[in-house]
């Protein structure tokens, strides 16, 4: 009996087995609206149980990289409701993930009247894609005021509602990666003096406000969080207190009733090894549904669903390369390799062309 291919509960939802489509950039989104081809994209996926989708900005501010989606706009909402459609049609369940990129991004990928913004203007190492003068290196993000900080919280709160307006299940806040909630995380990213910054207590504050209100809106069995402890991406350096920190983050996102945590592992892609006693902590200190993802197998994942490390299995290249990803691994058949040139390039080829197995023919 295979767990990872067998219905199961998350919350009051049922999925039709226990696979998560990670959430995956892909800079389709013209104009920042998901049009045509998202629709079909993730209705090609919609076997697996729950589909996160690519991180989606609640603001003007948090569309950092070109051609992402947001979800403040009424045009936006549109276009997120046929991508629901086309994704419960086929049995799956589907969250918006709310990604405000924060110091991640680049004056020339904004929309007029936009900023970016961080808890401090501290600008990140590195460089950003841009459409219009190609790499640039990150912006100076302009620190946070109180007010701005309350405002950020209410686009939160309105790209929540836009969401269950759009069809959807529920909404992740992006609390990995580097950007802007885990900008509020991090001592490195997050130098403020007042109720926002400095002690855990200080930095988590924002992520916790973000949510609480989050669940006031819509509700706490429509909130999920991602956390990358541990994570390095996006100038996102270790630091001395970091399993203590995300042990606190644990404790306080259970006290709230999330739906689910969402744990970043980016180990097999380069990225330092995330100690399996933080995702330990995060078992025995969430009270709600863990997701663990990274570099997953069937195999790996039948096992770890087996031994209870975790309730569902977030996948996401095999996923992006493999639209018929859980009739292959069902079979045992060979996968398509992904093709990294066309992760976050516009159009169809490398997004909705990979092929799916042939039908074996029918008896007549
Ligand atoms: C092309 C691409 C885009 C990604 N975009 C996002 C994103 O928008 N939000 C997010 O939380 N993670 C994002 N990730 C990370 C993935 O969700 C996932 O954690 C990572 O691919 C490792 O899982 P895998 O080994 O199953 O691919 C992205 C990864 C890739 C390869």
């Amino acid at each position: 009996m295979s767990l990872l291919f067998s219905q199961t509960k998350l919350g009051p939802l049922t999925l039709q087995n226990c696979l998560v489509m990670s959430p995956l950039t892909r800079n389709r989104a013209t104009g920042n609206v998901p049009g045509d081809l998202a629709v079909e994209y993730y209705g090609q996926r919609a076997s697996v149980g729950l589909i996160v989708t690519e991180g989606t900005s609640p603001s003007p501010n948090g569309l950092g990289y070109p051609r992402i989606p947001g979800a403040f706009s009424v045009a936006q909402t549109a276009g997120w409701k046929r991508v629901t459609d086309a994704v419960h049609a086929k049995g799956a369940k589907i969250f918006l993930q709310l990604m405000h990129t924060g110091r991640i991004g680049h004056a020339a990928n904004l929309p007029a009247g936009a900023s970016i913004v961080a808890p401090s203007a501290v600008a990140a190492a590195g460089e950003i894609y841009t459409d219009v003068e190609g790499m640039k290196p990150h912006g100076t993000p302009k620190a946070m005021t109180e007010a701005d900080i309350k405002t950020a919280i209410g686009e939160y709160v309105q790209a929540a509602k836009n969401a269950v307006t759009a069809g959807f299940d529920g909404v992740e806040l992006h609390g990995a990666n580097g950007y802007l909630i885990e900008q509020f995380i991090r001592p490195n990213s997050n130098q403020r003096k007042d109720a926002y910054g400095g002690s855990i207590e200080n930095r988590a504050r924002f992520g916790l406000e973000v949510a609480k209100a989050v669940i006031a809106a819509i509700g706490k069995d429509k909130v999920g969080i991602r956390l990358s402890p541990f994570g390095a991406f996006n100038d996102m350096p270790p630091y001395p207190e970091m399993e203590a920190d995300y042990a606190y983050l644990a404790r306080q996102l259970s006290a709230l009733g999330l739906l689910y945590v969402h744990i970043v592992d980016h180990s097999s892609m380069g990225a330092p090894t995330v100690p399996q006693s933080v995702k330990d902590t995060f078992r025995k200190e969430f009270k709600g549904a863990l997701i663990l993802s990274g570099g997953y197998d069937a195999a790996r994942a039948e096992s770890d669903l087996a031994a209870g490390k975790a309730d569902l299995i977030a996948v996401g290249r095999p996923v992006l390369a493999n639209p018929d990803l859980v009739a292959r691994w069902k079979a045992g058949a060979v996968l398509n390799a992904p093709d990294p040139t066309t992760f976050y390039t516009p159009g169809a080829k490398g997004y909705t062309d990979y092929p799916v197995l042939a039908k074996e023919p029918q008896p007549a």
